[in-house]
């Protein structure tokens, strides 16, 4: 007979990695949870609080830290009906997304500007027996969507697995501490729960980063998890079963495809939601912009007053680029093998910030961002490089107001 393990009565051991070490277990950025664990530090969650964790001095903090006055003004004025263990309406978690106005005038910024009824089935899936894949080609805020949902709907974000070609079954179910294990033998207290195991027994949202990178029968396991909601430990002769409110949120890369393929069993647990390229260079302007902005403070960058104008040109080389024709239609391109989305814009223009704050008049010119184009269009020099200049000579030089950019680029290229 298997007996059920109460949620609540295996609590993760002292010795528990956290997201981020070991085992293909890491946020997806690699961070890993601060070292100190002094005792009354720990939240409900068991998570570390204290000095580090929401503002001062973290380069990155989660978002559910960096927007924790924002979930608060939500959650204080939401009377709508949560889902069991939700921290949110499902409304409130679609404003959380989208921005907007709160009667009180707290303006909730936008976390992703795109269609609002892909944020809204993406929410409702969170609250039925169905997980939630977002798909999409690289940079279309898979897991930024990811992150702000399971921040919104659990307020933590943290419940990660890092998908790739060694994710091993335990980063998926559980692992052991192997001091414990050899000294008394398999019990609760040696065991080291996953992230979805965590998720489970909390009722709170787990993710799954690049699903379609883990191997076929390591994804298999979550077929278990999906559909019956429990998770077996034969070693204990128990299971965990999940708590109303776990569900789980995969994010897969289109340019994966291929790689491992879902298999059809599992591809049913999952809701799909393809997460857009931005629709207008204004959407994308507007979205390079805001998330600019929001890194240059949090790296101390000087705000720049005129920088959009440049941003505007990243962004007009990237889209034309991309879709292999000019903005006004009128001119064939080829497109270079880079994926030059809206990600990559960022970060060009985050560099060529630094640049100018660094190294320039603290005006964000067209020298700044030069380079960083350069290197984002030229992955594959061969062919790449003989692309670029081809939309320099032909596109760039006859272009309007452009010449200082055309200038710039040469000057890069050389
Ligand atoms: N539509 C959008 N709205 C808001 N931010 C966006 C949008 N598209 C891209 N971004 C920004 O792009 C950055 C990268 O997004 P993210 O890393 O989530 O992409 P991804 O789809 O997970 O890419 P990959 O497939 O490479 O993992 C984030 O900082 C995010 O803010
Ligand atoms: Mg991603």
């Amino acid at each position: 007979m298997r007996v059920s393990v109460d949620p609540m009565s295996v609590e993760p051991g002292p010795s528990e990695p956290g997201p981020g070490s070991g085992g293909g277990v890491a946020a997806p950025d690699g961070r890993v949870p601060a070292p100190v664990h002094t005792p009354g530090e720990e939240s409900a969650r068991g998570r570390v609080e204290g000095p580090g964790r929401a503002g001062s001095g973290v380069l990155r903090p989660h978002a559910e830290d960096a927007f924790a006055a924002e979930l608060a003004a939500l959650a204080a004025q939401d009377d709508r009906s949560r889902p069991a263990r939700w921290r949110l309406s499902p409304w409130a978690v679609a404003t959380y997304l989208l921005g907007g106005t709160l009667p009180d005038g707290t303006v909730i910024t936008p976390k992703y500007v795109g269609p609002r009824r892909i944020v809204e089935v993406a929410v409702t899936t969170l609250a039925t027996d169905r997980a939630l894949l977002l798909l999409g080609v690289p940079g279309t805020a898979k897991t930024w969507v990811s992150e702000h949902l399971a921040a919104a709907v659990s307020g933590d974000s943290t419940l990660v697995v890092q998908g790739t070609a060694g994710t091993p079954e335990e980063a998926i179910r559980y692992g052991w501490n192997y001091a414990q294990l050899l000294a008394h033998g398999p019990s609760p207290d040696a065991l080291v729960p996953g992230p979805v195991m965590r998720a489970m027994r909390e009722g709170a949202v787990a993710r799954v980063e690049e699903l379609t990178r883990i191997p076929a029968d390591v994804q298999d396991t979550l077929i278990t998890i999906l559909s019956e909601k429990t998770l077996p430990i034969p070693e204990l002769g128990q299971e965990v079963l999940a708590v109303r409110g776990f569900n789980l949120i995969a994010t897969a890369n289109d340019r994966d495809r291929g790689v491992n393929e879902l298999s059809s069993a599992l591809r049913r647990r999952f809701n799909t939601v393809v997460l857009p390229l931005p629709e207008s260079a204004e959407a994308e302007v507007d979205i390079v912009s805001r998330r600019v902005e929001q890194i240059g403070r949090s790296l101390d960058l000087p705000a720049l007053p005129d920088g959009i104008d440049e941003i505007r040109r990243v962004v007009t080389v990237f889209r034309e680029l991309r879709s292999g024709v000019t903005a006004d239609g009128r001119t064939k391109l080829k497109s270079p093998s880079g994926t030059l989305s809206t990600a990559e814009a960022i970060s060009v223009v985050t560099g060529g910030l630094a640049l100018a704050a660094h190294f320039g008049d603290g005006v964000l010119r067209a020298g700044d961002i030069a380079a960083g184009i350069l290197g984002a269009v030229v992955r594959e020099p061969a062919t790449d490089r003989v692309i670029w200049q081809e939309y320099l000579e032909a596109v760039v030089r006859e272009r309007d107001g452009w010449t200082d950019f055309y200038r710039a680029c040469r000057e890069v290229s050389a």
